[in-house]
């Protein structure tokens, strides 16, 4: 898809083209998160655009933001092929892609290349060959080298295929790993003179105590951010599908109730002081809304984009706007707050007989 993108570019008036069809057409829905200012709460999720080299195209969609990424400090091939597999009945695929990647060198040559007309997130990984007592080694060279050139980083400690990196979400390690960073942000904040947020990607299989330890430490190490979630090793809702037996992480559909069931837990926990990223299936308006209600303060896409092409951004970012003019409210706190107390739901209203 990528490919067949960077070559319709070469047309000249292409990009006029396709901004037209959908960045344009997308309403300005701002808003303010992690203390940068989006055009609207909808962003492409990492792992299409690991290399950094189709940035002009996915803006055109009308994204409000774009996460990059995963980058490694160093190329990698990932796993061997096959490693992607649609499930097309469940709108759901399975990867074990393994954090391919082009390392931060030639990423970064590839980010300062490009004119930048949209907010960009860089999601950082470790190498597989590093082992798991030197992974924040990678952390930090990957947020050294990312900082300049990123509106957001995130820390990514969830993909299921790099093997040992779900176990940097246990709380003692995570715990070391989120104070490295954070000192390291602080100087990397004065040498640039600019604060870069600091947001960290979980998975969605997570225990209720574990996302709760989770968030005790974001709060306890004022993370920026939290992108829930990652894909799952679960694989709900596909009894019916031969191909659920393939190895690595599940997104689309099937991940939404999973996805959202721990950004619920998350808002919980950190009790509306860190925007959540919500990220798991969101396919159309209602999936989004039901991402919000539950906690999201911003939200991704991946699957749908591939399954319902780039109109799917347009359907969300309008849909989402329908429902806060419904509503009469003008941000995802208060479309909770009136959610949670409908009007004349105040218990005095009803009467009885
Ligand atoms: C093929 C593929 C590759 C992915 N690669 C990455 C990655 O490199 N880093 C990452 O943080 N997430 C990666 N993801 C996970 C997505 O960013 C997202 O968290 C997940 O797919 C759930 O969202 P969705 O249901 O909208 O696809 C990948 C997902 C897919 C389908």
């Amino acid at each position: 898809m990528l490919g067949a993108l960077r070559q319709t570019y070469r047309v000249p008036g292409a990009g006029a083209l396709i901004r037209s069809a959908y960045a344009r057409r997308t309403p300005h829905l701002p808003v303010r998160a992690m203390g940068l200012q989006l055009r609207n709460p909808l962003g492409l999720a990492a792992g299409l655009d690991k290399n950094a080299n189709c940035i002009g195209p996915l803006t055109d969609f009308g994204f409000g933001f774009l996460e990059l990424g995963t980058v490694t400090p160093h190329a990698q091939p990932g796993n061997p092929r096959k490693r992607m597999f649609r499930l097309s009945a469940h709108e759901a695929i399975i990867n074990r892609m393994g954090f391919n990647s082009i390392g931060l060198d030639a990423f970064i040559a590839n980010l300062a290349r490009v004119r930048r007309t949209c907010p960009l997130g860089i999601n950082i990984g470790k190498n597989r060959d590093t082992p798991g007592e030197h992974a924040l080694d990678d952390y930090l060279h990957g947020l050294r080298a990312a900082y300049p050139f990123a509106d957001y980083i995130t820390v990514n400690i969830s993909s299921p295929n790099t093997p040992g990196l779900r176990a940097l979400q246990e709380r003692d390690t995570l715990a070391v790993l989120l104070a490295a960073l954070k000192s390291e942000q602080e100087i990397l904040a004065r040498a640039h003179a600019r604060y870069v947020p600091l947001a960290i990607k979980i998975a969605p299989d997570l225990a209720d105590a574990e996302i709760d330890a989770i968030a005790r430490l974001l709060l306890e190490h004022n993370i920026d951010a939290v992108v829930a979630t990652n894909t799952t090793i679960s694989r709900p809702q596909l009894e019916d599908a031969p191909l659920s037996r393939e190895g690595g992480g599940l997104s689309g559909r099937p991940l939404r109730p999973l996805a959202t069931h721990v950004i619920r837990e998350l808002h919980r926990g950190v009790a509306g002081r860190i925007p959540i990223i919500g990220v798991g299936g969101i396919s159309d308006a209602d999936d989004a809304w039901e991402k919000i209600l539950a906690g999201a303060d911003l939200l991704q896409i991946y699957t749908a984009l591939i399954y319902r092409g780039p109109i799917v951004v347009r359907n969300i970012v309008s849909g989402i706007r329908a429902r806060l003019v419904a509503l009469g409210v003008e941000t995802f706190a208060q479309a909770r707050a009136a959610h949670a107390h409908p009007p004349g739901a105040s218990g005095h209203s009803a009467t009885a007989g």
